[in-house]
Formats: C-alpha cells, structure tokens, sequence
C-alpha cells in the first residue's frame, strides 16, 4: 500500500525562497509545487536486469504510449521520411499532403522492412518483390496481382500507427486506440508555452549506445542528486540539493537553481566565486568579469545571457532570470525529457536493438533563432566505446556527459551482480525515478 510521505528537504535556501528574489521574476509555471507524496520508494532490480522484464516493455509499454519520434523540420516535404526504431519495432514517420502520417515499417508480403535510412519517397517500394505502397500508407502495387486472389488491395495497407504533433515534435503511438496526444500531455504545454518549443531548430543532435538498461540510463539525468560525487567539480555554484521536484499526470519536473552554493560545501563561496564556477560551465569562451559589489552571482549571470538572448527570441519575451539561469528539466513518460527555459538540452533515451542492457541516449541541442530556420543538424551516431567528446558540437558538455556515463556500465553490471531484491529511492530527491516507476508499474499490470 502507497505510504503518505510528506517530504522533507534540505538545509539552504529552497528555490521558491531564491526565485522571490530575483530581479526579472519567473513564469507562474515556476512558482508551482507538486511534491510527489505517495508512490513507490523501491524498484524491483529485475526491471533492469531480466530479458523478461524488456519483452514486458516490449508488449505492454512500447506499443501503447505516445512517444517522441522526430522534429517536424526533418521531414519538411511532402514525401520526406524518418524512421523510429524502439527495441523491435520500427515505424515509418512521413509527411504526406494530408499531413504527417506514420506506418509500421514492414512490408506486408513476406516482412522484409521496407525502409533502411531516412530519405524521400514519392512511395515504399519493398526491395524484395517489389510490392509498394503510398506514402499515406494505401497499397500502390502487388507484383503478379493474378497470383494473390486472396489478397483485396483496398483492404492491403501498412499497419497504421497514429501521429500528433506538439511544440514541434512528431510523436506517434502505435496503440490506434489510445487516447489523443493532447490528454496525454495534460497540462505540459502549458508549462512550455512560455518557450516557445517550436521556435526552436536542431542545432546538435547527437545519439550513442550505452551499456545499460534504458531506464537506468535516462535516471542518471532526473536528479541533481549525483552532482555531489560525480561531477564536484560544480559544487561552488549549483545548488543540487536545493532543487525542487515536482510531478503531474504524465509528466515530472526538476529544477536546479543555478549561480547558487550548494548545502553541501562547508565554506559559502563569493559571488565572484559562484559567478565563474557557472560560466565556465556555461559558456564557451569564458571571460570572468568582475560581479560588481550589491550584485548576485545569479543576476549577473542571467543579465549576461539575457541581453543576447533577446535580440534572438525578440525583446516582448519576458526574459526571468529562472528561464536564463536555472536547468529545469522535465520528463514527459516514458522516455522524453524537454528542458525547460533557454537551455537548449532535450533527451531521449530508449532500448537499443532489442536488449534489455544496452540502451540509446539522445542529446539534442534545440536553439531559438532569428529569421528564417537554420537546417536541423543530421544525427551523430557514438557507439559503445566512443566518448562523447568526440562529439564536438556538445562543446563543454561533452565532459559533463563523460562524468555521467562513466558510473552507468558499472551499475548495469552491479545491479546483476546485485543479491538483493529492490533498489532502494530517495524520497524527495529521486521524486522523478519514483513518478516513472509509478506509472510504469500501472502500465505493466494492466491485461
Ligand atoms: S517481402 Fe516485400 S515484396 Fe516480398
Ligand atoms: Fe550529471
């Protein structure tokens, strides 16, 4: 039975306290608080250890979730394709003249996927016999049609996945019985309308194979509370343990204030301390001015930020310093992770192949412009034993990334060394990990 946990927090200034203060104030979005009260505080190791548990994923989670398949701008055109491949499935996302529409990628002869690379169709032609089929999916051709009387073309279609659209994303699901995106969602593009997630282009997109479960994966990236011993570096201006977390529906939050000292140190940093602690993080070219006396360490940073910010997304944005300062990182179930104000980060994270310990982790740099929309940046595949910092486009957050991923094999592999049932979670600062295993519990246990 689901305990009621009022939760508790750390010592140090809470982040409704450090918004208050701030010098352009935030959206009413941030000044929310849903702490999670009840839910599981343990997940069942199995979940990312067993093949059983990934065929479970692979009938009862997969199939019937919306899921985040691509960016309208990489199909602009009528007839333009991607692929989103999940564990076994692959489906066929394409933009159609009656819109964007989505088909499993298998032909209906004998199976054979009908596409292997992005690209542009006027229709699927099936390498193998040559049947083909429209791009909305309709059937265009059976070879030796007198030799198929059992087949009716009308009746011939690719199995058909349902495609919506928000913020600029495509997402698909191929349950055409659930419901719409929209509800799905709840109140989550609110929380965004703020951001503007479609006046945003792919500016990096980089994807690498991980050695660990999906799930363990994509949990690395929904706490702030690692920061302590994986990345100390950045103690002197994060204030890790004073971020908030929050849960709704679908979706969970996390946001942690920036340009602020961490609970954990034992000496509280200058201003001029916190204040280059995060540019170095930050920006590319770090200069270190000097914060001027009576100023915050995070009013200057987001006064930086906010002056080339506005001549990018236009000066009627309210520009706040929690949108300019702060990582505030959303999780959309399962595996879709927007961040929210004008870092640019988005992830996704999925099973790799059909294997419940490999996993692939999407990092997409999503950038406002100005004028007319730069090209999306094509995808930069890493395998297993590439380091992110091949991938130069990450700039500084390639390290942050190798630090991140540095602990994840070992996990994989303790967790199935593990003589242990459960993994035990935080109460509050794990809020996120326990609102996924929440809902992913719910979607297990149904027939
Ligand atoms: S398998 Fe596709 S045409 Fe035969
Ligand atoms: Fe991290």
């Amino acid at each position: 039975m689901a305990s009621v946990l009022e939760p508790k927090r750390s010592a140090g200034v809470s982040y409704q306290e450090l918004i208050s203060g701030d010098v352009v104030a935030p959206p009413a979005t941030l000044k929310l608080e849903n702490p999670l009260r009840s839910g599981p505080t343990s997940v069942p190791v199995r979940r990312y250890t067993t093949p059983e548990f990934h065929a479970l994923e692979m009938q009862k989670l997969w199939p019937k979730v919306w899921q985040m398949a691509c960016r309208e701008e990489e199909i602009p055109n009528d007839g333009d394709y991607v692929r989103y491949e999940v564990g076994s499935y692959s489906i066929i996302v394409v933009r159609t003249a009656t819109g964007i529409r989505a088909h499993h990628n298998v032909c209906r002869h004998r199976g054979r996927k009908l596409v292997t690379e992005d690209g542009h169709a006027a229709s699927f032609i099936c390498p193998f016999h040559g049947f083909s089929w429209h791009t909305d999916g309709s059937n265009r051709s059976v070879t030796s049609e007198w030799d198929f009387p059992q087949v009716d073309r009308s009746d011939f279609s690719l199995t058909p996945v349902q495609a919506d659209t928000w913020g600029g994303w495509v997402f698909i699901n191929m349950d055409m019985n659930a419901d719409p995106l929209a509800s799905f969602l709840g109140d989550l593009p609110a929380h965004f309308a703020v951001w503007s997630p479609e006046k945003r282009y792919i500016q990096a997109h980089v994807a690498k194979v991980m050695k660990c479960n999906w799930k363990l994966c994509q949990e690395a990236f929904m706490e702030a509370f690692h920061v302590i011993n994986t990345h100390p570096q950045i103690l002197t201006g994060i204030g890790d343990e004073n971020s908030q977390y929050d849960a709704w529906g679908n979706f969970s939050r996390a946001i942690t204030p920036n340009a602020t000292p961490s609970p954990h140190l034992r000496r509280q940093p200058s201003e001029q301390e916190m204040f280059e602690s995060v540019i170095m993080r930050h920006l590319d070219d770090p200069p270190a001015p000097q914060v001027p006396e009576g100023m915050t360490a995070r009013a200057m940073m987001a006064a930086g930020v906010r002056a080339g910010m506005s001549q990018v997304v236009g000066s009627d944005v309210p520009l706040s310093d929690a949108c300019l300062s702060d990582s505030i990182y959303y999780t959309l179930f399962p595996n879709f992770h927007p961040w929210g104000g004008y870092n640019r980060i988005v992830y996704r994270f999925r099973p790799y192949q059909n294997r419940f310990d490999r996993s692939i982790m999407e990092c997409y740099y999503m950038s406002p412009f100005a004028g007319e929309r730069p090209p999306p940046a094509p995808i930069h595949w890493l395998d297993e034993d590439q380091p992110w910092t091949d991938a130069q486009e990450l700039g500084l957050l390639a390290k942050v990334f190798t630090q991140d991923t540095f602990n994840l094999p070992h996990v994989q592999l303790g967790l199935e060394a593990a003589q242990y049932d459960e993994v035990v979670l935080a109460n509050y600062q794990e809020t996120k990990l326990r609102h996924f295993h929440h809902l992913l519990a719910q979607v297990i246990a149904k027939p």
